[in-house]
Order: structure tokens, then C-alpha cells, then sequence
């Protein structure tokens, strides 16, 4: 059964109640989404298994720890998902980027895909899906199934705000992914927003609307 991580660190949860005041421009959110990311990604990574290795100081040989086998994908699903990768970037450099392109229908809400773009060896790493919004959780569980599809085994999603039924829907279809979020809403409106969310984060990012 997967596991719920509710990253409510109170850097994370003030710099969050500033994106969604709705007078913070696209400037700040994007700032302030990529800050909450590279925090949340402290955690999404905090059991990443380590190994020993021998190293030489300027004063003696050691044996030390480094971060072992298996290789990082950080995975957006755009395009708000963008917003989200800089942030694990600036901890873990050498991680590839995949993307994975899905709107939401207006009408039926449900996601289509319109983009693929993942590094050859996914199915040899570790890939955390990235998002700010889980709603209905239609995308994230589209994109997860995607990535099992490529023959990937050890996925984590990684959200910022996000509704009980996407949360349910996730854990139901995806039971072996673990996600980590750092605010749990109240509820989806009748379009399936988050209430009270912080709006189309996809606009909020890129200016748009
Ligand atoms: C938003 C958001 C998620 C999705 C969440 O994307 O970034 O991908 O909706 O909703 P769900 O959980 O109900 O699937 P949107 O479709 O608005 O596209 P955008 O990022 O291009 O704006
Ligand atoms: N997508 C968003 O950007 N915001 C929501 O509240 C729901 C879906």
C-alpha cells in the first residue's frame, strides 16, 4: 500500500499560503513553487540508499557513503509540472528530465495526452513525477501508468496541493507509489478545482489567461 507524505515543514506551508494569495504574480509563484520544490525534494529523497566508497581526504583515506545504483528522472507533466523541476534540480544535478504532455479535457475533465519524451533508460531509474496540482488525480495516475508502461518500477509522485479523491484515486490505481504533497484541500468544485486551492497553476506559472 502506498503511503501519503504530508511535507508541512512551516517554510514550505508560509511560502504555499503566499502562492495562493491572489495578488502574487506569475514572478513570485514561479520563485516561490521552485523553493517549496527543492525543500520537498530533501524529503521525496531522504531514504535514497547509499554505498561505500573509498576516498582520499588531504589528510587520510576513508571509506565513505555516496548516493548508490540506481539514477534519477525527474518527470513534469506539463506544462505546470515545470515549474517544479528546477527546484530537484538544483539538489540532485545529474538527473535526467522526461516529459509527459497532458491537458484536461474541459468538458469531461478526464486528462489527454498529447507528449512523450523520456530518457532511454527510464525503466532503470528512480523517477519522481512531479505536479502542483493533484485534482481528480486522472493526470498523475495517466502519466504514473505511462511510465509503467516504459517498464519503470520504482516511481514517486510529488505534488503541492492536492484533493482527497485525487489523493484516493492515485493510491487505488497506483498502490506501489508513494506521494509526497504539502497540502492536503478540502474538497473539488464542480469544474474539479481544488477548494480552496490556488487556482489553474498552469496560468499562475506561465502568465497565461
Ligand atoms: C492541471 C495540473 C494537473 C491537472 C490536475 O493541468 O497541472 O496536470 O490539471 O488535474 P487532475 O488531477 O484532475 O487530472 P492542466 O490540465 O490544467 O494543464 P496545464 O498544466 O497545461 O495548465
Ligand atoms: N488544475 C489546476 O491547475 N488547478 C486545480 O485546482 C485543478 C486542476
Amino acid at each position: 500500500m502506498s503511503t501519503l507524505h504530508i511535507i508541512d515543514h512551516p517554510l514550505i506551508t508560509h511560502k504555499l499560503t503566499i502562492m495562493r494569495e491572489v495578488e502574487t504574480g506569475s514572478k513570485d509563484f514561479r520563485q516561490l513553487l521552485n523553493e517549496i520544490s527543492m525543500l520537498m525534494g530533501y524529503e521525496v529523497t531522504r531514504d535514497l540508499p547509499l554505498e561505500d566508497v573509498e576516498i582520499e581526504t588531504p589528510i587520510t583515506k576513508m571509506i565513505a557513503k555516496k548516493v548508490a545504483g540506481r539514477k534519477l528522472a525527474i518527470v513534469p507533466i506539463l506544462r505546470a509540472g515545470l515549474g517544479m523541476v528546477d527546484g530537484l534540480l538544483a539538489l540532485v544535478p545529474v538527473a535526467k528530465v522526461g516529459h509527459i504532455g497532458l491537458y484536461r479535457d474541459p468538458e469531461t475533465h478526464l486528462p489527454v495526452e498529447y507528449y512523450s519524451k523520456l530518457p532511454a533508460d527510464i525503466d532503470d531509474r528512480f523517477v519522481i513525477v512531479v505536479d502542483p496540482m493533484l485534482a481528480t488525480g486522472g493526470s498523475a495516475s495517466d502519466a504514473i501508468t505511462m511510465l509503467k508502461n516504459k517498464g519503470c518500477k520504482l516511481i514517486r509522485l510529488m505534488c503541492l496541493v492536492g484533493a482527497p479523491e485525487g489523493a484516493e484515486k492515485v493510491m487505488a490505481d497506483h498502490p506501489d507509489v508513494d506521494i509526497y504533497i504539502a497540502a492536503m484541500d478540502e474538497k473539488l468544485n464542480e469544474h474539479k478545482y481544488i477548494v480552496p486551492g490556488l487556482g489553474d497553476a498552469g496560468d499562475r506559472i506561465f502568465g497565461t489567461k
